[in-house]
């Protein structure tokens, strides 16, 4: 099959794009040229000349010989307005921006659809792992049954820097920041919004579901503290950020993003620093394990780049599993196993939440149980800000 030739029209030059940039000239055999980059700051000092760039997004949607826009920038809204000026003109795009994808799934969908012209997004999710591309080509016909992971650098670089280094949640978030793999704002990854953006994203490509982001519960990592990290080292265990979602007993399906003990034999166990892990469980193949950098410069180019070479022979994502049309819901009947931190006064009327608790633990000024809980009554509970609480979960019940 011969290529087509892709001109690329590129919007930011930062990390992922300037690493964009570097893996395209060592890729010489596609045939694809970056003709434009549309950035945003005039008074920034840039690694190649000026005449690369330009501030005018309409450079770029006015040149008719771009044919793909990458969209590489920081602002989900500004990428939303990109992403879907470019798909409404006809032009494919690649885009590894999640926030925004997330939020406006079913409306990139349609777009896509009503105008012929691809959206592809595989950095987007874990960044070089080809997640997307196999859960779309791969398990097409073999029943998908769960799949969870770790999705987010940021926040398994924290944890694995509380665990190997001994550091509470706050000085590892601290270190993770002076090293810029957090933001200064940290709380889109630490509050386990991001992973929920990739969780939803996983959903579509894996059960053909779409979420809203309101419907998906998120619970990050940035109340950890003292008494689950001791919980944790005692038993020899790690907390790590887990997103799952999995077929329900009532035939529908469970998803959300809560921190998880996870022991030797989990494959999570050694899935450290801004490595990713994905596990899919499907009925045929039974369990897999993927396993890649979920951040960096490179890393993440190098799915950006995949997606562009995809281009080249007219790759579309057919999101087959929502052409299926399962008739799927999300539930929340399910009951997990968990340890919940509280403080001393609210011990009491936790309690009364749990189906069953196996353990209870009070010292002079907070206390925990581990026990059974729905996911009904621990999403109350969490969105109580009256109550100070941390949950790790243990299992599923
Ligand atoms: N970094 C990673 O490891 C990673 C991994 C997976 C996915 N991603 C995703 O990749 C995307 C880019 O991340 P990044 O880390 O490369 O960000 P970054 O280093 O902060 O760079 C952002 C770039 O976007 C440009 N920009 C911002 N608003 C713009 C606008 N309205 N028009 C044109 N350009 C604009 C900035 O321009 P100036 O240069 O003028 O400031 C800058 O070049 C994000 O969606 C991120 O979530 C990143």
């Amino acid at each position: 099959m011969s290529r087509k030739k892709l001109n690329i029209g590129l919007f930011g030059f930062g990390c992922v794009g300037f690493g964009l940039y570097e893996v395209l000239q060592k890729t010489p055999g596609l045939k694809a040229d970056i003709k434009k980059i549309c950035v945003k700051n005039q008074n920034k000092p840039r690694e190649i000349g000026a005449e690369n760039f330009t501030f005018d997004k309409n450079d770029i949607f006015n040149d008719p010989e771009i044919n793909v826009i990458v969209e590489l920038i920081d602002d989900a809204d500004a990428a939303y307005e990109i992403v879907t000026t470019a798909l409404k003109s006809g032009k494919a795009v690649v885009s590894a921006n999640k926030k925004m994808i997330a939020e406006h799934f079913e409306e990139l969908l349609e777009l896509q659809r009503k105008h012929n012209v691809p959206l592809l997004y595989e950095a987007a999710c874990c960044a070089s792992m080809p997640i997307i591309r196999n859960l779309e080509e791969y398990y097409d016909n073999d029943l998908l049954e769960s799949i969870q992971g770790i999705v987010n650098g940021s926040t398994n670089y924290i944890l694995t820097k509380t665990f190997k280094e001994n550091l509470s949640y706050e000085e590892a978030l601290k270190e993770a920041q002076e090293k810029g793999f957090a933001e200064s704002n940290p709380i889109l990854d630490t509050g386990g919004f991001d992973a929920k953006y990739k969780l939803l994203i996983l959903l579509a490509h894996s059960f053909g579901y779409i979420a809203r982001p309101e419907d998906l519960l998120n619970i990050g990592i940035n109340n950890i503290g003292g008494l689950e990290l001791k919980y944790a080292r005692e038993k020899g265990l790690k907390i790590k950020l887990v997103a799952q979602a999995f077929k329900n007993t009532d035939g529908n399906i469970t998803a959300f993003v809560i921190p998880k003990f996870v022991d030797s034999n989990d494959r999570l166990f050694n899935v450290d620093d801004v490595f990713n892990g994905v596990i899919t469980k499907t009925s045929f193949a039974d369990e897999q394990f993927f396993v890649g950098k979920g951040a960096g410069a490179h890393p993440t180019a190098s799915a950006v780049l995949s997606d562009i070479s995809a281009l080249s022979y007219d790759y579309q994502y057919e999101y087959k599993k929502i052409a299926q049309q399962e008739d799927y819901s999300l539930s929340d009947a399910v009951n997990l196993k968990v340890f919940l931190r509280h403080q001393i006064e609210d011990a009491v009327t936790l309690k009364k939440h749990f189906s069953a608790i196996d353990e209870s633990y009070l010292n002079h000024e907070s206390g925990y149980i581990t026990g059974t809980i729905s996911l009904e009554n621990l999403r109350n509970i969490h969105f109580d800000e009256s109550i100070d609480k941390s949950f790790v979960l243990l299992d599923i019940a």
